[in-house]
């Protein structure tokens, strides 16, 4: 059955996406592409993208505010920030530090999650046990991602599917029915270079060369990755089920990881849900990577779609490889 006990509850949400939105049609004229191949094999109909001088940052405290002001807390409330992202501002210092310098959560430790597309899952997952253990009590946990920096504007198989923006929460102890009823974490790294990032680090420092042979931008096996992508986010949905004692059927809202809407439907129809037991945002954002869940929760709270007692279960999977899912029952 269920767990007992302290655990992380959702006091409050926000998010912030970029003003410039880029569409199909204007990727029509960037690559060799068209609408109608982006929109049947994704579901991506436009995404938004940073400008040159934004970064990843400004989001992220945008949202983290946006989460603070829901929640009724002021930063310097807050014990732990988690900024989980694979795009930081900077290579060193992690960017959650100056997140935390930014909103003045000067009571805040701050740590940087890299956990890919599953980095919100992760963080929750993190700040749940560290809730529950009584080592931090207020966490706000952001996911944030300025992939088009690491997009190569050049390949069509990778540059139509991404996009920027941030997303928040913050998490606070409960001992009631309310909050996070079950979290599982997963990972196979023999499956690393599905998705990755070749130069940039200390296997291969940035160099003349490796710039000119386009090495710091993402490089992907989507086929592979698309299989994957299913099966693990059903497997880890059903194990969050099962802890908890529950059915697909008792879902009020399903939030996926928004990478691919045939990866979205895909899962939703071997859990058996409903379309409207799962929430879809990908076409006006595209894949936001560790920002998509909570981008979309944040939207959802936003229309009234989570009602106090209702049952939220969330799903990812990304570069590592990793994946997991995580079950919530909303209200305070
Ligand atoms: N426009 C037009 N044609 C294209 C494009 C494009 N943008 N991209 C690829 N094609 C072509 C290919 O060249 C190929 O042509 P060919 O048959 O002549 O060789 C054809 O379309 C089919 O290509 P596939 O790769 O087989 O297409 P598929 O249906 O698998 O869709 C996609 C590709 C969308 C990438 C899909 O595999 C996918 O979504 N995979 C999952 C990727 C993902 O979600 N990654 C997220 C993790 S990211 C992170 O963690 C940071």
């Amino acid at each position: 059955m269920g767990r007992t006990g302290r655990r992380a509850v959702i006091r409050g949400t926000g998010s912030s996406l970029p003003e410039k939105v880029l569409s199909n049609f204007d990727l029509e004229k960037m690559v060799d592409t068209s609408d109608e191949w982006i929109t049947s094999r994704t579901g991506i109909r436009e995404r938004r993208i940073a400008r040159d001088d934004e970064a990843m940052s400004i989001f992220a405290i945008r949202a983290g505010q946006e989460a603070l002001r829901a929640a009724g807390l002021e930063a310097a409330d807050v014990d732990l920030v988690i900024c989980a992202t694979v795009t930081p501002d900077l290579p060193i210092p992690a960017t959650a530090c100056l997140i935390q310098s930014a909103l003045d959560a000067r009571n805040a430790a701050a740590f940087d999650l890299s956990a890919g597309c599953s980095g919100f899952i992760y963080g929750l997952a993190a700040a749940d046990a560290f809730i529950a253990a009584g080592l931090y009590r207020n966490v706000l946990l952001i996911g944030a991602e300025l992939l088009s920096k690491y997009v190569d504007w050049t390949d069509r198989a990778t540059c139509v599917l991404f996009g920027d923006g941030a997303g928040a929460v913050v998490l606070t102890p409960g001992d009631g029915p309310s909050g996070v009823l079950a979290t599982s974490t997963h990972a196979d790294g023999g499956m690393a270079d599905f998705i990755y990032v070749p130069a940039g680090g200390t296997r291969e420092p940035a160099s003349a060369r490796t710039v000119s042979e386009r090495r710091h931008f993402i490089r992907m096996k989507g086929n592979e990755t698309f299989k994957m992508a299913v099966r693990s986010m059903e497997e880890a949905s059903r194990e969050v089920l099962d802890r908890a004692g529950l059915q697909a059927a008792d879902i009020d809202l399903f939030i996926s990881h928004q990478a691919n809407r045939r990866i979205i439907d895909a899962v939703g129809s071997r859990l058996n849900l409903r379309a409207d037991q799962v929430y879809v945002n990908i076409d006006r954002v595209g894949n936001t990577s560790a920002a998509s869940i909570p981008i979309a929760l944040d939207e959802a709270v936003r229309k009234g779609l989570l009602k106090d007692g209702a049952l939220l279960l969330c799903s990812a999977f990304g570069t590592g490889l990793t994946w997991g899912a995580a079950l919530c029952k909303w209200g305070r």
